[in-house]
């Protein structure tokens, strides 16, 4: 065959990431309002960061070793454009954290002196083996708070005060089974110490680990205890645990933390292999899961964070101790819509969850009646009802069918109704059939069924 004669292909969206179509946006939508509105409770204000930034920001704040930076990123040489350009090395985002940091710096946030609330919603990007509740692009609705140490920043009750928050989120969203996993990875100095002791305690066993495992052995032993390696299992739960390595300061941290949720009543449980594959992490990391069956396949994990009170200083700004997190959004929703289909749950999901049926769906009889239709549903809206219009060319059977589908009431618009100024009005939950007024259209559209 020739190239001429070639049908052309079908072009697909790029593996890994998807379209997201009606009626399911509409359910992210509720998702990111819900979101918006209890951060607005805790007094978060939004930031939006550009979606790519210059890679030695993800090398320096997340750490050239993570597997984020080493292999995930879609990083691209952006060549110059004008002699007054450099051509530079670009990185899509594979998370928020560091550009929100880069951002505080850069507009001296730090100088207004209170607590800086900042969340996001948005997309991140990483190339990883895309599979249910993982893809190439992801959406993350995330949270960061930070400031100078006069801010009060450093202090244990912002983090318990972020996990509250959390437990208040998903509480609302109406997920179901969360479990809140808590560690503490302790200052920098302390994991230098870890990293000896986890180094000693792996050089005679890790000839028997997986490849990944030896080489994190040899350049991030940190890592190892993120390694989900079925086989390497036994010897990780022997190596030496971080609680054992924290200093007074860091220990005390914790124990402040763990104390002010018991004082909250939020439960958790101490996870001490939760390091968190980034490498900006100090004290405080956790992550929230949901039980198996909930709809992510092997991906449990809802939600990640901790603190990160180095890393404006790792990015050349001043102290700025922080904490936050980032919601997978997309594994957000395949949760809420698992829980929301299964039939072993009693609790209701809040009414936000189910698709909302339009309140009228207007049948003109005959084409001669479609401008009067479109001129009777430009009413109705104006007046806040949701209204969609049929066409005069439909059969009267339909425009039923269509009807029932969308809308709580079809309102029939035939020749006698558009002389005599009232519509006929079917409301589908009751079967009620009646003559309307037109000047009390609006009012009976907007009865409750
Ligand atoms: P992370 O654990 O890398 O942390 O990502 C947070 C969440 O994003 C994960 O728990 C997961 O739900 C979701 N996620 C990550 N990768 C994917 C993917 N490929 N597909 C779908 N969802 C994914 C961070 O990104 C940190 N910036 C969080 C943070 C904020 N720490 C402090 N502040």
């Amino acid at each position: 065959m020739t190239t001429q004669q070639k049908q052309p292909g079908i072009l697909k969206a790029v593996r890994g990431t998807r379209d997201l179509l009606p009626p399911e946006t509409a359910l992210w939508n509720r998702v990111e309002a819900v979101a918006r509105e209890v951060f607005g409770r805790y007094g978060f204000g939004e930031i939006r960061t550009p979606l790519f930034e210059v890679t030695e920001l993800f090398a320096r704040g997340v750490g050239e070793e993570t597997d984020i930076v080493s292999k995930e990123m879609y990083t691209w040489e952006d060549r110059a454009r004008a002699q007054s350009e450099k051509a530079q090395s670009l990185t899509l985002r594979p998370e928020n954290t560091a550009g929100v940091v880069r951002s505080y710096i850069e507009h001296k946030l730090g100088e207004r002196g209170d607590l800086q609330k900042l969340f996001y919603i948005g997309p991140q990007f990483r190339r990883e083996r895309p599979q249910r509740g993982r893809y190439r692009q992801f959406w993350q609705i995330g949270c960061e708070v930070l400031g100078p140490q006069s801010s009060g920043s450093e202090s244990p009750v912002r983090d318990a005060e972020v996990l509250e928050m959390l437990a208040t989120l998903l509480d609302e969203l109406g997920v179901r089974g969360w479990r809140l996993e808590l560690n503490s990875v302790g200052s920098s100095d302390d994991r230098k110490r870890y990293n000896v002791a986890l180094r000693e305690a792996l050089e005679p066993v890790k000839a028997q680990m997986c490849e990944d495992n030896q080489r994190r052995a040899e350049t991030n032993p940190l890592r190892v205890l993120d390694s989900k390696e079925a086989a390497d299992q036994e010897i990780i739960n022997a190596l030496p645990k971080i609680a054992d390595f924290l200093d007074d300061s860091s220990r005390e941290h914790f124990a402040a933390v763990r104390a002010a949720l018991d004082a909250c009543g939020v439960a958790y449980t101490v996870n001490p292999r939760l390091v968190r594959g980034l490498d900006y992490y100090t004290r405080t990391t956790f992550e929230f899961t949901v039980p198996d069956g909930s709809g992510l396949g092997t991906q449990n994990a809802l939600l990640g964070g901790g603190r990160y009170d180095g890393l404006s200083e790792m990015l050349g700004g001043p102290k700025a101790p922080g904490i936050g997190f980032a919601i997978g959004e997309d594994r957000l929703i395949l949760v809420l819509q698992e829980q929301e289909g299964s039939k072993s749950v009693d609790a209701p999901h809040p009414e936000w969850m189910w698709a909302k049926k339009l309140d009228a769906y207007i049948a003109p009889m005959g084409v001669e009646r479609n401008a009067a239709a479109l001129a009777l549903a430009r009413e109705l809206r104006q007046a806040g009802l949701s209204v969609e219009v049929g066409d005069g060319t439909f059969r009267l059977k339909k425009s039923f069918e269509a009807a029932d589908k969308a809308a709580r009431h079809i309102v029939i618009l035939g020749e006698d109704e558009v002389a005599s100024g009232t519509a006929t009005v079917k409301t589908f939950a009751s079967g009620e059939q009646a003559k309307v007024e037109r000047e009390k259209l609006i009012e009976y559209l907007r009865k409750p069924d």
